[in-house]
């Protein structure tokens, strides 16, 4: 088996310590660098780099990027705060390396990705449509990005089958009915105890589907992390989202 040659930028941070444990673990790939704030992420070529996973912060993850494209090294990045505008900087700078690749992915929970997909699966089979995410209270944004997520794929699906707008309450305090993403109520729980869950509920005269999922700890990103690690390479330019790695169909 050929060694696929691994540096992870944020490893001093809660995450990037988890990617370098488990890459230091994981047959096949070896960890060549371990870089933080204070590194220079325009030299990581000079380690034999092939891959790049990034958890760093949102204010230097597109430069981080723009750095590794240049010198040809993969990317995997897990870091928030990209935005349209700065998606398709990065597709620019791809358009000078197209043998490289960068995954831009929101949530590296596989159980996370996989559950936006079934909902947005079942959505056109369904009357009603609501998502519930329930966190820790530190978590500074509400709805999550991962509901919003859920919800805007869900409102598609509804959509391309032609269903209207959900039946809702016609009276009562509009807060109580959540934050309306694109037609799809979604509703934020803040918790002390909890980590990060959503459940996506469905709902058709005399029956009810529910899909949830559950995050414990930041180990559940791990093996959507080691899977884009090893993909990437044969994935060039931009790609946004675990799912588009999983072979969804
Ligand atoms: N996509 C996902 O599934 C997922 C999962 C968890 C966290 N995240 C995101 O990942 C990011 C990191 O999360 P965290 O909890 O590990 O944060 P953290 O604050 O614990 O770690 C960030 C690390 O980045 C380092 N850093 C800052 N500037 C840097 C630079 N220029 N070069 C290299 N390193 C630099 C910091 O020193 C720190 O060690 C956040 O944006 C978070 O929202 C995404």
């Amino acid at each position: 088996m050929t060694t696929l040659r691994v540096a992870v930028l944020g490893a001093a941070g809660r995450m990037g310590r988890t990617v370098v444990e488990a890459v230091q673990g994981a047959p096949g790939l070896e960890l060549v660098a371990a870089l933080d704030r204070s590194d220079d992420v325009g030299a990581l070529a000079d380690t034999g780099a092939q891959v790049a996973v990034d958890f760093t912060v949102p204010s230097v993850t597109e430069a981080n990027v723009t750095a590794l494209v240049r010198q040809g090294i993969h990317a995997v990045v897990g870091t928030t705060g990209w935005t349209e505008e700065s998606l398709g900087r990065v597709r620019a700078e791809l358009a000078g390396r197209p043998e490289v690749g960068v995954l831009v992915a929101p949530n590296f929970a596989l159980g996370a990705v996989l559950a936006v997909r079934f909902a947005a699966m079942a959505a056109r089979w369904f009357e009603s449509a609501e998502v519930v995410e329930l966190h820790h209270p530190d978590k500074v944004d509400a709805p999550s990005g991962t509901a919003r997520h859920t919800a805007e794929a869900i409102a598609r699906a509804r959509a391309a089958v032609g269903l209207g707008p959900m039946p809702d309450a016609t009276q009562g305090a509009d807060s109580a009915r959540g934050a309306e993403v694109d037609g799809v109520r979604v509703h934020a729980v803040r918790l002390r105890g909890l980590t990060a869950h959503e459940e996506i509920l469905l709902g058709n005269p005399g029956e009810q589907l529910t899909i949830r999922h559950d995050s414990f700890d930041r180990v559940s990103f791990v093996p959507g992390v080691l899977h884009a690690v090893r993909a990437i390479g044969g994935r060039p330019g931009l790609t946004v989202g675990l799912d588009q790695l999983l072979d969804l169909g």
